[in-house]
């Protein structure tokens, strides 16, 4: 099939790539020049494994092009809105300029029987109030939010667990959900759930399994704070509940917490919407949610000065870590980088690191100090903090390494990701979070 993809963002891009690798012919839209000659090229503008793959892939192949002009749509039969939606600037709310602006581009270039199906993550209501910018094209607007997870968004893409679209009843509404499942045909044919439902049910699936996710973690970390102060173990704690499988184990990692472009601004936006609706109180948890999320941060910060005594002035601390979770170079609201910035703030001669995400964090956090590699910035630190999961970290340093560059012994594992006695073995004083 033709498809276009509107937004070549981190949505996009895998979307447009994974497209084509799945046999479709493809055009990638985006109003950013220097990120469709990347594209255009074969190369990734960010870190995602097997992207660079799939891209090379298409784009060699000539099913796979991108382009600025809009121009360029015309012509599919399946056109994906996948354009950025982040908080606004002076509020909670969803900023929906970027999707306003890519369907009033679009819209002069959709032709009758088009699908558009939108995969922005919008506020519920937001596919009902565009549906007639596309309609008085003679084509159908379809929601069909995404759930991929960075790091793993090719294989998210390609192989999801379910698919959802938002249709319009009757017999329109049937045919859109065909083409989409035509779209999707690998996954269809294997399976995969495949849920046809309303606008505002398909939206709101979007936000409210992230908010799931987002209340999951923050119900840990609430464990954890409860943990702190009787001598409790909170990841024994996870272990043992997660074995029921009502409760299940993933997404109940205690730590620093949960950062990046979705999580936290979906929530926001999410309690904004809400309110908008008049129900605010449905979803009051989820500021707490995100107070004690934040809350996390603090305490890390606040482990590293008692390990050091009570004063982090002048003390050398190696953070390891600046992306928001492993197998990204995402620095977007990272509880990482987080850290290290309210170390530096308290005097701390900071030094970060990451496999990935320096570059991003040097751009966004130029204040810091930087060190491409990891024993470079352990070398003669007075506290090591860990506060992205990387390998690196958790499986490749061994403390007795670490012993060997570090000038202090004191390590705040940010993550529960060490073997805390393996640590204390080797001398260090071992701080984990919500562990004794
Ligand atoms: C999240 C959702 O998991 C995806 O399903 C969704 O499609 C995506 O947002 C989106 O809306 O686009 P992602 O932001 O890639 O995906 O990251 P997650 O894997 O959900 O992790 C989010 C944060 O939670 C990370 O900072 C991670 O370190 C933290 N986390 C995760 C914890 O602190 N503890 C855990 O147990 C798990």
């Amino acid at each position: 099939m033709r498809i276009s993809v509107i937004g070549c963002g981190y949505l996009g891009a895998v979307h447009a790539a994974a497209m084509a690798s799945i046999g479709h012919d493809v055009v990638g839209i985006d109003v950013d020049e220097r990120k469709v000659e990347a594209l255009s090229q074969g190369k990734a503008p960010f870190f995602e494994p097997g992207l660079a793959e799939i891209l090379t892939e298409g784009v060699a192949s000539g099913r796979l092009t991108f382009t600025t002009d809009m121009a360029a749509a015309r012509g599919a039969e399946v056109h994906f809105v996948g354009v950025g939606t982040p908080q606004q600037a002076d509020g909670y709310a969803a900023d929906l300029t970027y999707v306003n602006a890519a369907f009033d581009a679009l819209a002069a270039y959709l032709q009758p029987g088009d699908i558009v199906a939108g995969k922005s993550t919008v506020p519920v209501g937001t596919a009902a109030a565009l549906a007639s910018t596309v309609s008085d094209a003679g084509a159908t607007l379809a929601w069909n939010p995404e759930f991929l997870r960075e790091g793993w968004a090719v294989q998210d893409t390609i192989d999801p667990d379910r698919l959802v679209v938002g249709v319009p009843s009757g017999e329109e509404g049937e045919r859109a959900a065909d083409i989409l499942r035509a779209v999707y045909h690998p996954a269809v044919a294997k399976g995969t759930p495949f849920i046809v439902t309303d606008y505002a049910t398909a939206e709101l699936v979007k936000v409210s399994a992230n908010a799931f996710l987002a209340t999951k973690i923050s119900f840990i970390n609430a464990m954890a704070e409860i943990a702190e102060v009787t001598g409790a173990d909170v990841t024994q704690l996870a272990d043992a509940i997660g074995h029921d499988v009502r409760i299940g184990r993933r997404f109940l990692g205690a730590g620093i917490g949960f950062g990046g472009g979705c999580l936290p601004k979906d929530i926001r936006a999410f309690s904004a919407r809400a309110e908008e609706l008049g129900r605010g109180e449905s979803v009051a948890f989820l500021r707490e949610v995100d107070a004690i999320n934040l809350r996390r941060r603090e305490r890390a910060v606040q482990l590293v000065i008692d390990g050091l005594g009570g004063s982090v002035f002048g003390r050398k601390v190696a953070v390891l870590g600046a992306a928001f979770k492993p197998h990204s170079d995402d620095v977007r609201d990272s509880p990482a980088l987080d850290v290290a910035v309210r170390l530096h703030g308290l005097g701390a001669e900071v030094v970060v690191t990451d496999p990935q995400a320096v570059e991003n964090a040097r751009r966004s956090h130029p204040q810091l100090t930087y060190a491409e590699a990891r024993d470079e910035a352990l070398t003669g630190a007075d506290a090591v903090v860990i506060v992205t999961e990387w390998d690196e970290y958790r499986r490749e340093l061994s403390p007795e390494h670490a012993a060997s560059l570090a000038r202090g012994r004191v390590v705040v594992d940010g993550r529960n990701c060490l073997n805390a006695s393996a640590w204390r073995e080797a001398g260090w004083s071992y701080h984990g979070m919500g562990r004794p």
